[in-house]
């Protein structure tokens, strides 16, 4: 049967295009029922809005606490009904309570070989500590930050003159690939 997916992002939402446009395929098991974001200036939505996919803004400004918007989150989910909800370049911690209720739904990408560099300045990170590889991990989402379940991994070497731009380009390549795998791994099984 067709999985729903929900689809959360902050901004430029190269993740979110690449698991819509597999999504597109007749014969991929999922489909997305919402494309949510918490910055009303996201560029991802402009894919949203050219594509026809459902989409809405809840704007984190609005909201007095890390709760009150974690709620507005909660309810407009679960309208939309998903089975999986991806994390794709979604800029917000999701307070413990949001995070149980969906547990085993929620997944991310993250842009690293986790349990490496955890947290943000990844490319800097790796170019810094002199490593010869870097990659991306798709991964569930429990409390503690980047720290779920790995479902799948994806290398690429670091080049000799590399800075955090080309760096950055390579992994995000790699992210295009292997987000959407993973959701249909995930659905799949
Ligand atoms: C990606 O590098 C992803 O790994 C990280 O945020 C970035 C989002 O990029 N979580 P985009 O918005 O999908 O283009």
């Amino acid at each position: 049967m067709t999985k729903r997916v929900a689809i959360l992002i902050s901004g430029r939402g190269s993740n979110m295009r690449a698991l819509c446009q597999a999504m597109a395929s007749p014969d991929f098991p999922a489909k997305p029922v919402l494309i949510l974001s918490n910055r009303p200036d996201a560029a991802g939505l402009d894919y949203a809005r050219a594509e026809g996919l459902p989409y809405t803004v809840i704007d984190h400004t609005q909201f007095e606490s890390r709760a009150a918007f974690d709620a507005a989150l909660h309810d407009a989910l679960q309208k939309a009904r998903p089975d999986i909800i991806c994390l794709a370049g979604f800029m917000r911690l999701l307070t413990p309570g949001f995070v149980e209720k969906w547990a085993g739904s929620l997944i991310n990408i993250h842009p690293s070989l986790l349990p490496k560099y955890p947290g943000l300045k990844t490319h800097q990170r790796a170019l810094n500590a002199g490593d010869t590889e870097a990659g991306c991990t798709v991964h569930h989402v429990v409390p503690e930050m980047d720290a779920g379940e790995i479902i799948g991994q994806s290398r690429v070497p670091i080049l000799p003159g590399d800075t955090v731009e080309t760096l950055e380009a390579r992994v995000r390549e790699a992210e295009h690939q292997l987000y959407p795998a993973c959701l249909r791994k995930l659905v799949e099984s």
